[in-house]
């Protein structure tokens, strides 16, 4: 057996490595078109920052994990092939703003089927509307070459930050299809380290449609105690209290209950909108609007946290300095895709706010790349107001102390571990009086910050 996964990406890269590590008598060739990613994974600054990933691929890399740009070569020569490439929601045409964008999907459909002889399974990895698969079977089955396939779906659980802990005890492992010998080929691998109880194997339909509704109902708690702790700031009532309240009735469970300043990543309003524009198409209506409120109220809490921010200001942050701590959309991982800071900041910056950013693992570039796109999102270019923003009112930071300095405000933007530990003393004697703490994740101490000096506020506590 030998295996291929088209897309070294946040998800391709960790799970190709895992599976490689597992199974060492499974060669395992990541291949993408990007020369630099590859170059990237290829060297001893892999392209994602994940804990535990660079052991997992220091072991099996130059043993049985390759990566490399030669796609056709690696298909040719795999029985088992992972389509793990992106699947950004549409930005133009038909369902722009909601629909998925399967160009690259069907693209790697296209090329599997005219390199391939032989038989070969083709598993769906990446997030795909329910139905994806009979498309991709179409394509493959177009063929003339006498090559025959099998096609699975087997989505992604994994979260990033957590991705290789996620990999190596997952909850279950889902595999949909047709073929019990193709569905048994996937599982035998997967089986090498996870429970067989765990391996659950459905329809392909089911399988596309419980990645969609898993990513839904876990974003649909972070925006339902979003909108509870609109009410406790409103109230007095405390949102980590009340989460802690309902989180012990064994029915509701504690996790993803903490309340932000809005969910980010690359997936969850990506599949929510997918959802809704399923739903959409066959006519479901209600359905829709109910899945869509889920994105509305994220939408709601970004916005509502910036706005916050300048109504304790004093109603104005033009000109005043503002320490932005955290960019990634969660902790533990140099991936800034849809992340609340990206939102909030913009606000932020049209309120002429002078921004200092420090996050400890999202580059430069990345900041400043990710604000010019959100200030572009409306009509596609920069406006010249903007233009002058960007380049005026942003810097970013080595550490978060040099952000601090004669700033007005410290707002916690992303709950990375280091934001615990700082020297607050030190913070408060650099900041401007009244020095102002915003923390948009809730993990700071809001007992010991206000004796510093410092006028605390977090998400859903007044
Ligand atoms: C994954 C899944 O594939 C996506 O469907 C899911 O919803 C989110 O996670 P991810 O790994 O996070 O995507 O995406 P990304 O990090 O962008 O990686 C995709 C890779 O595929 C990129 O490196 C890109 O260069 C590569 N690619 C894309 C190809 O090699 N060929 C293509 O045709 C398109
Ligand atoms: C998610 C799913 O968890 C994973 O199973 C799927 O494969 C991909 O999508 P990911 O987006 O990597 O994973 O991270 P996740 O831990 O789910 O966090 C998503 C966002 O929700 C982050 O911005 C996080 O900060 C936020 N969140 C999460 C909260 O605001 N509160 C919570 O209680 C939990």
């Amino acid at each position: 057996m030998k295996i291929c996964c088209i897309g070294a990406g946040y998800v391709g890269g960790p799970t190709m490595a895992m599976i490689a590590k597992q199974c060492p008598d499974i060669p395992v060739h990541v291949v993408d078109l990007n020369q630099a990613r590859i170059d990237a994974w290829n060297s001893d600054v892999l392209p994602i920052y994940e804990p535990g990933l660079d052991e997992v691929v220091n072991e099996a890399r130059g043993r049985n994990l390759t990566f490399s740009t030669r796609v056709d070569e690696a298909i040719a020569d795999s029985d088992m092939i992972f389509i793990s490439v992106n699947t950004p929601t549409k930005t133009f045409g038909i369902g722009s703003g909601r629909a998925a964008n399967l160009e690259y999907v069907e693209k790697c459909a296209r090329q599997i089927a005219s390199v391939s002889r032989g038989h070969k399974i083709v598993v769906e990895k990446s997030t795909l509307p329910v139905r994806t698969a009979e498309a991709v079977k179409r394509i493959l089955f177009s063929v003339s070459t006498g090559a025959t396939f099998d096609v699975l779906s087997n989505p992604e659980f994994l979260a990033e930050g957590t991705a290789i802990e996620d990999l190596l005890r997952p909850d279950r492992v889902l595999i949909g299809g047709e073929s019990e010998q193709a569905i048994s080929s996937l599982a035998g691998v997967y089986e090498r380290w996870v429970p067989r109880n765990r391996i659950l194997t459905t329809n392909l339909w089911s399988s596309e449609l419980s990645k969609l509704t898993a990513n839904a109902f876990l974003a649909q708690r972070v925006s339902s105690i979003n909108a509870i702790s609109a009410l406790c700031e409103a109230t007095g009532a405390d949102v980590d209290e009340v989460a802690r309240a309902i989180g012990t009735d064994s029915r509701i469970g504690p996790k993803f209950l903490k309340a932000s300043v809005g969910f980010g990543g690359s997936c969850f309003q990506k599949d929510i909108l997918n959802l809704v524009y399923l739903c959409e198409h066959f006519g479901l209506q209600e359905v829709a609007a109910y899945w869509e409120q889920v994105v509305t109220m994220n939408d709601y809490q970004k916005r509502r946290f910036a706005e916050s921010i300048v109504r304790t200001l004093f109603s104005t942050v033009s000109d005043k300095r503002i320490a932005i701590w955290g960019w990634a959309f969660k902790k533990d991982t140099n991936d800034s895709r849809e992340s609340a800071a990206i939102y909030v900041c913009r606000d932020l910056l049209r309120e002429r706010a002078r921004l200092h950013i420090y996050d400890p693992q999202v580059q430069k570039e990345q900041i400043l790349a990710d604000l010019e796109l959100a200030m572009s999102a409306d009509t596609g270019v920069v406006s010249q107001a903007d233009r002058q923003l960007l380049e005026n009112n942003v810097s970013v930071e080595k550490d978060c102390y040099a952000t601090a300095n004669e700033a007005h405000a410290v707002v916690v933007l992303t709950e990375w571990d280091e934001f615990k530990t700082v020297d607050y003393a030190k913070i408060y004697t650099s900041m401007l009086k009244p020095a102002f703490l915003f923390d948009g994740r809730n993990i700071l101490d809001r007992r010991a910050l206000p004796k510093l000096g410092f006028e605390f506020h977090a998400i859903g506590m007044s």
